[in-house]
């Protein structure tokens, strides 16, 4: 079910009672943090905040995506990946990249015009008055930097092919006019300024928009292939185009948007970022980032703030790890066959641990998975990679244990890898985004691995097991104390 924008979904929140509104006052400085995190930790529903200390006209909403039910509900199902599986079917496994002509033809021809982004006359207007120190962003532990854009969206477009990238990245306000950008290296945002760069440019247009559907807002926080239009994606999602209005620096934003601030990324001015807690429990340490300079300002009346606070899991962001983990599962499937599913856990803080199951057919496919993995777009920031045999229920960390404990020799399953590109965020490491890797095949091993037979495993002898159901059945319910 598509929502045209966020003021539709809070309706929509409204008409299920799955929203909190709160009407006491709070502070935008630490206070709506600490109560959307304890929100999320208690498995609440998105709080509304319509009171803010200082920003008379504005109301924030936080804990959107409070756990897996809100993209269950989102999606209405809770099997997100059929959504996506679907998708690839009507596609026969291939996967448009772009919304040009030739592309647009296809999808017409293929009756999929109605994913296509739609012109739509915007919902906001002009607003000179309105300017960074204005809105009612957040400051979300006590030893930050200051106050953060946390859920907005960083909207650039690709030089070459026009391909959109939305991208949920942190912002440090800095004053009136400009904030710093935290985006990673191998980011849509980072790679779009490689490009930029490359002709010459170094004043990037972009635009940083705040509060739209939430599932535009989500697809933001999402790693789709670079080479896709991230409002294609959100098109597929949403089972319909998203509207869109451009702005005069050639920019599509969309049409519901809350805020848009217009402007560019300036490449030669960067400035030290952080500290700011961030999702692995830690403040991250400062390090240079670009700034934004605003150029013009829009919004509509009474805006509504998106914003959330990360910290030690599970916060909202892991959530949407899990829902990412989902609904790429196909696309990764396409990319690796062999992969039968896969588990970023939460408390493996979706960059740090994943598990992934495979249908082996050759020796050393295992450790070739891995490298598949450290080779593919955001999968690569993996730090952990654990493999195991496709009977084992990734989702049961017990399984996965119990096949690490019985498949495993370390001098031969382990690999690590060194100096390699990591999540920045990761403060084990001396000079991120430099860090090490570890792969572990928990596989069955053939015979060209183990070198023997790989041993058998025990099994009931199933006329025993006939026989005894009766009694075992009895023992159950009759003679159980
Ligand atoms: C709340 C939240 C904050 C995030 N902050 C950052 C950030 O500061 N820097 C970053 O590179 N990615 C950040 N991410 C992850 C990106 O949103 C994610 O990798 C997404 O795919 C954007 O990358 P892309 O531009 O390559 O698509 C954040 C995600 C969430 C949900």
């Amino acid at each position: 079910m598509a929502f045209s924008d966020l003021r539709e979904y809070i309706n929509y929140l409204r008409s299920k009672k799955k929203i909190i509104e709160i009407e006491d006052e709070v502070d935008p400085i630490l206070e709506i943090a600490e109560i959307s995190r304890r929100a999320t930790y208690s498995k609440l529903p998105p709080l509304l905040f319509k009171n803010i200390k200082g920003y008379p006209n504005w109301s924030v909403i936080t804990n959107i995506y409070y756990s897996i039910e809100a993209f269950y509900d989102l999606f209405n199902t809770n099997k997100l990946e059929e959504i996506t599986e679907s998708f690839l079917d009507k596609m026969s496994g291939s996967l448009p990249v772009s919304f040009s002509n030739k592309i647009r033809n296809l999808f017409d021809i293929l009756k999929l015009g109605k994913i296509l982004p739609k012109s739509k006359k915007p919902a906001f207007k002009e607003d000179n008055n309105l300017n960074f120190n204005k809105i009612p962003a957040l400051k979300t532990w006590p030893k930050d930097a200051g106050r953060y854009l946390t859920f907005s969206i960083l909207i650039t477009k690709d030089p070459d092919t026009g391909v959109h990238n939305l991208s949920v990245y942190r912002i440090q306000l800095l004053n009136e006019r400009e904030a710093i950008v935290h985006w990673q290296a191998l980011k849509r945002g980072s790679l779009t300024a490689f490009k930029y760069k490359e002709k010459g440019i170094t004043k990037i247009p972009a635009v940083i928009v705040n509060g739209v559907d939430p599932i535009l807002a989500f697809v933001s926080a999402s790693p789709v292939p670079p080479g896709l239009d991230k409002y294609l994606f959100a098109g597929i999602l949403r089972n319909e185009g998203v509207e869109v209005h451009e702005l005069d620096n050639g920019i599509l934003v969309p049409s519901t948007a809350e805020t848009v601030f217009e402007g560019y990324v300036d490449l030669n001015d960067l400035r030290l970022e952080g500290p700011f807690g961030d999702h692995l429990g830690y403040y991250t340490p400062q390090d240079y980032y670009p700034v934004f300079k605003l150029e013009r300002t829009y919004s509509r009346d009474n805006p509504i703030f998106h914003a959330t606070s990360v910290g030690k899991p599970p916060l909202e962001d892991a959530w949407i790890g899990k829902a990412v983990e989902r609904l790429f599962l196909p696309f990764i499937r396409i990319l690796i066959p062999e992969i039968v599913d896969m588990n970023l856990p939460e408390f493996g803080l979706f960059t740090g641990i994943g598990i992934f199951s495979i249908k082996k057919h050759y020796p050393g496919q295992a450790k070739k998975t891995m490298m598949s993995i450290w080779g593919l777009g955001q999968l690569s920031l993996l730090k952990m990679v654990i493999i195991v045999d496709a009977d084992v229920n990734v989702h049961d960390l017990n399984e996965v244990l119990y096949a690490i404990t019985t498949t495993v020799n370390p001098s031969r399953d382990v690999v690590i890898i060194d100096n390699i590109i990591t999540d920045s965020l990761d403060h084990t490491t001396p000079s991120p985004p430099l860090g090490s890797k570890i792969g572990i095949d928990a596989t069955r091993k053939f015979k060209e691995e183990l070198g023997k037979e790989w041993p058998e495993e025990v099994s009931s002898d199933e006329n025993v097991v006939k026989r005894i159901m009766p009694l075992w059945e009895k023992i159950k319910t009759q003679y159980r104390p």
